[in-house]
């Protein structure tokens, strides 16, 4: 294990930003580049697991600038089974947590809520015949260097610019023992597989290289 994922790991639990570990952090997954096994998230973002520890993990998450996969998908309001502890290291978020009321059917919903089955080669999204509505959000503007929590049970989203290339750490804490949940469209009755995709070694390699470079001062 890496000295500094164990330190930013810490650091973020307990709150605090690690805008001066971001760096060292990335050039290190850059330089052992083929240890790390990074996925396209269903929400939007390039997924990498950087370290596991008793308590969590430390994770790194990058939306590249103008690039998005085919599968993600449209609706992204989800809720996490352990606490979220990030900081934006580049560009720009917006993060909007929300509260529902549950709605009597579909008909007089938004929004139907789903439980999330992880299986080896993919995730289920399995409808729960629960509606809802979106009974108040609260938005919070974030940027490079802010640090920001997202409790478990917290209805959530980031959204960003498609433009800009968005860069987090992210330590996460022990998870509960049960699946997370996500609100989605409020007509679907089946079942829904979503394959896990794979992030091109290239493609990752390119956005280190880009984050490294902002780093560095280039424009790149
Ligand atoms: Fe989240």
């Amino acid at each position: 294990m890496h000295k500094i994922f164990e330190e930013a790991f810490e650091r973020l639990l307990s709150g605090q930003e690690i805008l001066d570990l971001a760096k060292p952090i990335i050039r290190e997954i850059r330089y052992n580049s083929n240890r790390y096994h990074p996925t396209w998230h269903a929400l939007g973002f390039i997924h990498c697991k950087v370290a596991n520890f008793d308590g969590g993990q430390l994770r790194l998450h990058i939306w590249p600038a103008g690039k998005s996969h085919h599968l993600e998908q449209d609706l992204k309001v989800h809720e996490h089974v352990f606490d979220v502890n990030s900081c934006l290291v580049r560009g720009k978020l917006l993060n909007i947590n929300y509260e529902f009321n549950e709605a009597l059917n579909a008909d007089r919903a938004h929004f139907q809520r789903y439980r999330v089955e992880y299986l080896e080669d993919g995730s289920m999204l399995h409808p729960s015949g629960r509606f809802f509505n979106i009974k108040e959000k609260v938005e919070t503007e974030l940027s490079t260097g802010d640090f920001y929590r997202v409790g478990r049970g917290i209805f959530h989203e980031s959204k960003r610019e498609l433009t800009e290339q968005v860069v987090t750490l992210v330590a996460t804490s022990a998870p509960e023992e049960r699946s997370p949940l996500m609100m989605g469209a409020a007509f679907n009755v089946q079942s829904k597989f979503r394959p896990r995709v794979l992030c091109q070694r290239n493609t990752f390699n390119e956005e280190i290289d880009s984050v490294l470079n902002y780093f560095d001062g280039y424009s790149g």
